[in-house]
């Protein structure tokens, strides 16, 4: 048994100014949103869902990232609404979002 049911790591990576990084398109405050709206709805902890920070993923150029275990499902997220959708279909409903994935 997993001690997590869903386990996502947002990267929060900043690198340089003259380089791209996840943290320079919004991660910073996906992560926060992510992690508040799993609290709110009492589905943040163990046996459940965890939200985690992480150094960068080397996806770099392809970013915003972030990865959903155990399935080791991709994303990249414009905003918080792409954030929204991840945990509604993906991490509540098991149903991955097919166009948001890379
Ligand atoms: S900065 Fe996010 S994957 Fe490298």
């Amino acid at each position: 048994m997993t001690h997590y049911r869903k386990h996502v790591f947002f990267c929060i990576n900043a690198r340089a100014e003259d380089c791209e990084s996840c943290a320079r398109s919004g991660s910073v405050e996906a992560h926060a949103h992510a992690k508040k709206r799993l609290q709110e709805i009492r589905q943040h902890g163990p046996g459940m869902v965890r939200i985690n920070k992480a150094g960068c993923l080397d996806r770099c150029t392809e970013g915003p990232v972030l990865v959903v275990y155990p399935e080791g499902t991709w994303y990249r997220y414009l905003d918080t609404s792409d954030i929204d959708e991840i945990i509604d279909e993906h991490i509540l409903a098991g149903r991955p979002v097919a166009r948001l994935m890379v």
